[in-house]
C-alpha cells in the first residue's frame, strides 16, 4: 500500500497539474477549438452559421446534454479529409501532454462523419496517424475507442462495425454515447455482444443524465468494463456496492457535469463521495473545447470546490492507470512513475 506523504494545501494545485495521469474520457470531436473549426471551415469551404470565433463561443451556453450535442455535431461538420482528423487529434494530444497526460484513450463518433459521406477509413487513419506521431514526438501513448451513437438504431451501429472491420487493429474498444434519455443500453445488446466476440474492450456512457437502471444494464446486458460518467449511481446504494466491490471504473467529467447542469455547481459535485465510498473514479475532460478546460482544469477546479486532499489526488491518478486498457507492464511503469513523482514532490 503506497503511503501518500503530506503535501501543503497551497501546493496541492501544483501537484494536480504536475502528476502523471491517464485520460480515459475525451471525445476527440469535443476537442475542436472554435479557432480550429473556423480554420477548417475555410480550408474546406464549409459554411458556418456563426459570423466569428467569438460568436461561436457565445453559443456555448448549455442547459442539458441535448442542447450541447446539437452544437457539437454542427461543429464536427467541418471535418472532411484525413488531414483534418489528424490535425484535430494531434492538437489534442499536444495539449494533453502539457497537462502531463502520459496515456489517453480517445473516443470518436464515426457515424457523425459517415452520414456526411466521409469514409470511415478517412476518420480512423487520420486519428491513428496522429496517435503514432504523438507517441514518437511527445512520448504520450494513446488508443482509439469507436463510439456508437445511441440516438441511432442498432442496425446503424452494426453497419458501422462492418465498415470498421478492416481497421479493427487501430482501435482498442467500442463505446456508446450521444443522447442518453430514452436510449437505454439494452437497445445495443446484440452489437455489443458481437464486439465482445471480436475481442474489443467495451465501455458505455450511463448515468450521466439517465437513471441508475441504465448503469445496471450497461454492466449486466452490455457487459461493459467501464462506465462513462456514472455519477447518478449515488442514488442507488446496491449499485454503489456493486461498483465498489467489482472495482468498475467510472470516468467522471466534473466541468462537463457543471456545464450541462447535471450538478447545479461544482461545490455539489459528488466525486469526493464516490472516491470515499471506495469506487474507482477518475477525472477526465469529456469535451474540453466546449466545457471550459482540459484535464488539469477539471482537477484543479473540482479540488478547489470540494476540499479534496493529496490522498484523493494520488488515488485519482492511480485509478486512471488501473482503469486503462494498457498492458500490465506499462500500467506498472506508469504507477511507479506516479509514486516517484509524489515522493519527490512532497
Ligand atoms: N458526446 C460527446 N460528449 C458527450 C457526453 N457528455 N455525453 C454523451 N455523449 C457525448
Ligand atoms: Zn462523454
Amino acid at each position: 500500500m503506497f503511503k501518500v506523504p503530506p503535501v501543503f494545501a497551497r501546493r496541492l494545485q501544483e501537484l494536480l497539474r504536475a502528476m502523471p495521469k491517464a485520460e480515459l474520457h475525451i471525445h476527440i470531436e469535443g476537442s475542436l477549438e472554435p479557432e480550429l473549426i473556423f480554420a477548417l471551415a475555410q480550408r474546406n469551404d464549409v459554411p458556418l452559421p456563426y459570423a466569428s470565433v467569438e460568436a461561436l463561443r457565445q453559443a456555448y451556453a448549455f442547459t442539458n446534454l441535448q442542447s450541447f450535442l446539437d452544437i457539437y455535431y454542427a461543429g464536427a461538420s467541418v471535418l472532411l479529409h484525413e488531414q483534418d482528423f489528424y490535425d484535430m487529434a494531434r492538437a489534442y494530444l499536444a495539449r494533453a501532454a502539457m497537462d502531463n497526460v502520459a496515456h489517453a484513450e480517445i473516443f470518436f463518433d464515426p457515424q457523425t462523419h459517415t452520414a456526411r459521406g466521409v469514409a470511415i477509413e478517412t476518420v480512423i487513419n487520420g486519428l491513428h496517424r496522429a496517435c503514432e506521431d504523438a507517441r514518437s514526438e511527445l512520448g504520450i501513448s494513446s488508443t482509439l475507442i469507436l463510439c456508437f451513437l445511441r440516438h441511432l438504431s442498432e442496425a446503424s451501429a452494426f453497419e458501422t462495425l462492418e465498415q470498421a472491420q478492416p481497421l479493427l487493429d487501430k482501435i482498442v474498444g467500442v463505446g456508446l454515447d450521444s443522447s442518453e434519455l430514452g436510449h437505454p443500453p439494452e437497445k445495443f445488446a446484440h452489437v455489443f455482444a458481437r464486439c465482445r466476440e471480436l475481442g474489443l474492450h467495451l465501455v458505455a456512457h450511463a448515468g450521466e443524465e439517465g437513471p441508475p437502471a441504465y448503469i445496471w444494464s450497461a454492466l449486466d446486458v452490455l457487459k461493459v468494463e467501464r462506465i462513462d460518467h456514472g455519477v447518478q449511481a449515488m442514488h442507488d446504494a446496491a449499485l454503489m456496492q456493486r461498483l465498489a466491490q467489482d472495482r468498475i471504473p467510472l470516468t467522471v467529467c466534473p466541468l462537463s457535469n457543471q456545464k450541462l447542469c447535471v450538478f447545479p455547481d461544482l461545490k455539489n459535485h459528488n466525486l469526493r463521495q464516490l472516491l470515499d465510498a471506495g469506487l474507482c473514479a477518475t477525472v477526465n475532460s469529456d469535451d474540453p473545447a466546449y466545457f471550459g478546460g482540459y484535464i488539469n482544469e477539471n482537477f484543479t477546479q473540482v479540488f478547489a470546490a470540494t476540499d479534496m486532499t493529496a490522498r484523493h489526488a494520488y488515488q485519482l491518478a492511480f485509478n486512471s492507470f488501473e482503469a486503462s486498457f494498457l498492458p500490465a507492464p506499462r500500467k506498472a511503469e506508469l504507477i511507479a512513475r506516479l509514486q516517484a513523482h509524489i515522493h519527490a514532490f512532497a
